[in-house]
């Protein structure tokens, strides 16, 4: 049951496999079925009729089909090129349908499940238990070099994660006595530092009463050949400490879906529901962020700044990663879909739009246009005195990755990080090249944590992606990195030469293949085999190939002493 999720994408694909013969086989016969019933022609089943519709949508068949099988394409509309009935691929848009709307129940659900865990495993009650309990408790550390804020930020969430899943404690890690981005960022007092658990283990006295030994644990992610993401059952590791290292996007914390140990699928499918199931995802990473971390008093000074004082909160923002390109085609495709996500707010007052970007000559560029139709807040540090800006001199900017974060001084991206996460109903995210980076994701999954309160019963919450059509001549395949959004879209089932696109996206990026309209790269292919997964080119795997690849292999124990 458990993988149900592979079985019935493989059902799925040998359907649709059959689907495109029967459609290109038989169209004619199509037509008249189609115009005679809105449903499609039964033989399938319930995979067909629960799974199609949304993604297959019927009347762009029955128009299709009667584009190809009329003799006067020039009544049809001029972008809409003559295809053959049954699709082969979707759009952006089309793929974003699967996350429309219902995130809702499952957050709050998945909210419910981080408050317990904390409430059970946070410092204030850990700290108190006597010693034998003590001694025998578990911890997940979380730990972050000061890189780039999106990729260190999910090491720490992936961490949070991890001990939600394991039942275990939250570290986090310092450097020497201070927090990552330590300046700019609280962190919630659920959380433990390592030397205070140092510091009780010694005052226990873990190791003379009970011979526990203050061990760590480690794994590293980005070795394929030697995690045990797949082929251990990490609930039973006895390591007082657990250290998952290089988990710098969402994929990692997913991997145990696909764990061949029951204990470790139920607790991950807990948290972030089935990998198949891409119309509930819960939002896991802003869930855990809105409990663990919040802006320093500095920063929250800069983002009120902005915001103006009782100014109302954004209810937009726009992000956009340009690295230094000026494109043309990226600002219009990024100003049709800001103009799209107004159309769903609330009437009333016009629109606030925070916009952000790692260029500011973009930001110049655009704002006129923004400001059109909506108002324009944006961060411009120099004219900004308050507190955080004395921190500027300490801290220099890194010439080498001015390319990759933008010439601003490092503590304007946690003020715009803030800043871009008080939005209430929106975020759009566009890009030179990379469409919902790491920042990006954790900025909406944020807003959206934010914009649902505790008794909420609706909300309207949106991720948006933007993409030129420049970007989407191959399709998806340059979102290449596995912390782009798109990434587990980008293989052959999206459509080559797409329009601009404006997609729901989801807030919890999958990290597995199954469901519909996901395809790998080949070079996901083989990096999956690297860990010892079989991915098909529809994305499928097989858990007896994963159970018997890991049967095969040697379990590698890595460990550090602390006391
Ligand atoms: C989690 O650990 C606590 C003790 O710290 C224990 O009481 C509880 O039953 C555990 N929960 C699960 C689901 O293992
Ligand atoms: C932890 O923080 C919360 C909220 O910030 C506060 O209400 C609580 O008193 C704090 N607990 C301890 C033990 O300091
Ligand atoms: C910006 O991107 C466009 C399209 O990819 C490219 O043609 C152009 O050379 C780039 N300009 C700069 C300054 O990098
Ligand atoms: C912004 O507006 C100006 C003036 O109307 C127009 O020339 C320009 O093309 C617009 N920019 C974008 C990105 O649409
Ligand atoms: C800014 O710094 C001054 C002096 O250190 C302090 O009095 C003030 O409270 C600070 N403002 C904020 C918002 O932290
Ligand atoms: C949510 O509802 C509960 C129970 O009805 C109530 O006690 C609580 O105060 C409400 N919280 C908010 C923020 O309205």
């Amino acid at each position: 049951m458990r993988y149900g999720g592979s079985r019935k994408k493989r059902a799925l694909v040998r359907w649709f496999l059959i689907l495109c013969a029967v459609f290109t086989c038989i169209s004619w016969l199509m037509l008249l079925t189609l115009t005679s019933d809105d449903r499609p022609p039964n033989t399938a089943g319930k995979v067909a009729v629960v799974d199609f519709p949304g993604q297959l949508e019927l009347h762009d068949v029955e128009r299709d089909v009667v584009l190809s099988s009329t003799e006067t394409p020039k009544q049809a509309p001029a972008k809409a090129p003559k295809k053959t009935p049954a699709k082969s691929c979707a759009t952006v848009e089309e793929m974003g349908k699967a996350f429309k709307g219902r995130i809702l129940k499952e957050t709050l659900a998945v909210r419910r499940i981080i408050q317990r865990h904390f409430s059970i495993n946070g410092a204030s009650r850990i700290r108190e238990l006597p010693p034998e309990q003590f001694c025998s408790h578990g911890f997940v550390i979380g730990k972050a070099s000061e890189a780039g804020f999106g990729n260190e930020m999910y090491k720490i969430l992936t961490a949070a994660a991890l001990s939600v899943m394991l039942n275990r404690s939250l570290i986090i890690g310092q450097t020497r006595g201070k927090y990552p981005f330590g300046d700019y960022i609280l962190y919630s007092n659920v959380t433990f530092t390592l030397r205070e658990v140092k510091h009780l283990w010694r005052k226990n006295d873990c190791v003379k009463k009970y011979g526990r030994h203050l061990v760590m644990r480690t794994d590293d992610f980005e070795k394929p050949t030697k995690t045990n993401a797949l082929c251990s059952n990490w609930r039973k590791w006895h390591q007082p400490i657990i250290w998952y290292q290089a988990t710098t996007d969402a994929v990692a914390a997913q991997f145990f879906l696909k764990n061949i140990h029951p204990d470790m699928t139920n607790a991950a499918t807990e948290l972030f529901g089935k990998p198949e199931n891409l119309q509930s995802r819960p939002n896991v990473f802003g869930e855990l962020m809105r409990i663990l971390i919040s802006p320093s008093r500095d920063v929250e000074e800069a983002v009120n700044w902005v915001i103006g004082g009782g100014g109302r909160d954004p209810d937009i923002t726009l992000h956009m990663r340009m690295l230094m390109n000026r494109s043309l085609r990226a600002a219009q495709a990024a100003l049709n879909c800001v103009r799209r996500a107004t159309r769903n707010l609330p009437q009333g007052s016009k629109p606030r739009v925070v916009v952000i970007s790692d260029s500011p000559s973009f930001v110049k560029f655009i704002t006129p246009n923004i400001s059109e139709f909506a108002e324009v807040l944006h961060f411009d540090y120099k004219l900004f005195s308050g507190n955080v800006s004395h921190i500027m001199k300490s801290s220099s900017t890194l010439e080498f990755r001015v390319k990759d974060w933008g010439p601003a001084p490092r503590w304007v991206a946690f003020v715009d990080f803030f800043l871009a996460a008080r939005a209430k109903h929106a975020v759009v995210s566009g890009a030179h090249r990379r469409v919902g980076t790491t920042y990006a994701q954790l900025i909406a999954a944020l807003a959206a944590a934010n914009s649902i309160g505790e008794n909420s019963t609706a909300s309207s919450f949106s991720f948006l992606s933007s993409f030129q059509g420049n970007l989407l001549a191959e399709g998806l395949k340059l979102q290449i990195g596995w912390g782009h959004a798109w990434n587990r879209f980008a293989g052959p089932l999206s459509c080559r030469g797409q329009p601009n696109q404006c997609a729901l996206t989801p807030l919890l990026p999958p990290a597995w293949w199954d469901s519909l309209w996901q395809s790998p790269i080949p070079r996901d292919i083989n990096r999956l085999e690297q860990y010892g997964v079989q991915l098909t080119g529809f994305g499928t795997t097989d858990e007896n190939q994963i159970r018997s690849f890991c049967s095969t292999r040697k379990t590698i124990v890595k460990t550090i002493s602390y006391i």
